[in-house]
């Protein structure tokens, strides 16, 4: 469709986000024909560089991370490019001026303003736009996570925001909304016939939500000591898998009735309270192993402190949604720093048939996976070829996107700046979800606030402590690892 032409101004302008992954996400949008000429960048941050210091910067650290195969494309991107500097808490910072006469002369067009700095700046930065007189009706404000550490701070953060902007005109951020098998999600479920009447607890056994992560927290202490893996990856991205997978389908296509679908599921979550997180979630620390140092020995700018030793870079959960539909259906979600894999997929396992005439055999599996190679699997019993006695072999019937289409895939931040320069909120977190969110997992950080046990250890390069197998293993299910 037609492009706006919009001013997009990106607080933390030059953070890691926005240089590895916001800049090449717009350069993508440029390069693709989804920007408008005139649409411009303005990085925020408190760097004191002039336009051609920050295009210079971009130009040294972003050129080489995209494909650049038309120079013009590239610099006509880096002229769109522009900074202005900022301290948060100074109103009068003379920042502020020098952004209002950027923007002023195009009062008209569409304004995005991109919090991707720390949270505790969104409320102070949104009062000094509006006070700057910089907040349009046209104007919408982006925030990054993490939204909050609990309920109470989100509703802070959301409030503070709320007094500026309507909810309306604002966009919360959860990445793996952006990427593109979860959006296939909603299509393989709602645009094909033949899942729907089995997608229940009549047919399904249980569900696993998996996003495992090679990589450890080096230089990221200060951050993840008071994050952790729930807050930092269940809180937001495993739950909204858990949404998009459990959801009932909605009437329409369109940004309230599918998140009028997606807040229900929270809400129908089963609380955790108290001793119960002892059986129904497991917290895991990675130590030392081979080369690979333990969470406390990674370099990082501050010592390890009692936070450090009490965070989880592991965890696991057996969830359940109190409905109809999934009653008796357990969702297992799983995260972790340091797996021997980097994977993250939904795995919708089926009841085993009613009575089996063959031996061997094991129930069918959905695989939808998120990445690394985005696609689709349905394991299937097939017979093994032979003369022999019957031999049963799970065969996976298989979409892979990067063969099917040859389109590239476009990482999650393009979809969802795209979305943002347009306007459609959809794929992006409403009030009520994320407070919903928050209201199911406060009571664990609670719980395990309360226990003097720290973390099991696991082995950096595992898939996780012993807790996360007995998990499932004492109802008999196993995770669904690489065969
Ligand atoms: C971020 C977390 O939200 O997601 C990181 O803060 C994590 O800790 C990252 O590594 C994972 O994203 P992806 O897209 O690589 O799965």
């Amino acid at each position: 469709g037609p492009v706006h032409t919009a001013d997009l101004v990106v607080f933390g302008g030059t953070g890691d986000l926005s240089m590895r992954k916001l800049l090449p996400a717009l350069y993508h949008c440029d390069r693709d024909g989804r920007l408008s000429p005139e649409t411009r960048v303005i990085a925020m941050s408190r760097g004191g560089l002039a336009d051609a210091d920050f295009r210079g910067k971009v130009d040294a650290e972003v050129r080489d991370s995209v494909p650049v195969d038309d120079p013009a494309v590239w610099q006509r991107f880096l002229g769109r490019l522009h900074h202005v500097s900022v301290d948060v808490g100074a109103a009068n910072h003379p920042g502020w001026h020098h952004l209002a006469e950027l923007l002023a002369p195009h009062e008209e067009r569409d304004r995005v303003f991109y919090l991707a700095s720390p949270p505790r700046t969104f409320g102070p930065f949104c009062r000094e736009l509006a006070e700057a007189g910089l907040v349009t009706p046209r104007s919408r404000v982006v925030l990054e996570k993490p939204l909050g550490h609990d309920l109470p701070s989100a509703q802070r953060i959301n409030d503070e925001v709320g007094a500026i902007f309507d909810e309306r005109q604002i966009f919360r951020i959860d990445h793996y909304l952006g990427k593109e098998t979860v959006q296939n999600l909603l299509v393989l479920r709602f645009a094909n016939a033949f899942l729907e009447p089995i997608w229940n607890s009549l047919w399904i056994d249980h569900v696993q939500i998996t996003a495992a992560e090679t990589v450890g927290t080096p230089g990221r202490r200060g951050y993840y000591d008071h994050a952790g893996a729930l807050r930092d990856m269940v809180q937001n991205h495993l739950l909204q898998l858990l949404t998009l997978t459990a959801m009932e389908p909605p009437a329409r296509n369109d940004r309230e009735a599918i998140r009028d679908e997606k807040v229900k599921v929270l809400q129908a979550l089963r609380p955790i309270v108290g001793t119960e997180a002892d059986r129904f979630t497991v917290r895991g620390q990675y130590v030392g192993a081979g080369d690979l140092p333990g969470y406390l020995d990674e370099p990082g700018s501050t010592p390890p402190t009692e936070s450090s030793r009490r965070v989880e870079t592991f965890t696991a959960i057996r969830a359940e949604i109190r409905n109809w539909r999934w009653a008796g259906v357990p969702f297992y979600l799983r995260t972790g720093k340091r797996m021997p894999y980097r994977r993250s997929e939904i795995v919708v396992q089926f009841k085993d048939v009613p009575h089996s005439i063959f031996p061997g055999g094991s129930p069918n599996r959905l695989v939808l996976r998120l990445q690394p190679e985005e696609g689709i699997e349905l394991h299937l019993m097939a017979k093994e070829p032979g003369a022999g006695e019957v031999t049963l072999k799970p065969v996976p019937m298989a979409l892979s996107f990067g063969k099917t289409f040859t389109a590239r895939v476009p990482e999650a931040y393009e979809r969802l700046l795209t979305d943002v320069l347009a306007g459609n909120p959809t794929l992006f977190m409403r009030r009520d979800e994320v407070e919903a969110a928050w209201r199911w997992i406060d009571p664990i950080l609670d719980a395990w606030r309360a226990t003097p046990a720290l973390p099991e250890p696991y082995p950096a390069g595992t898939t996780g402590p012993a807790g996360a197998h007995e998990l499932l293993g004492r109802s008999g299910r196993a995770w669904h690892e690489e065969e």
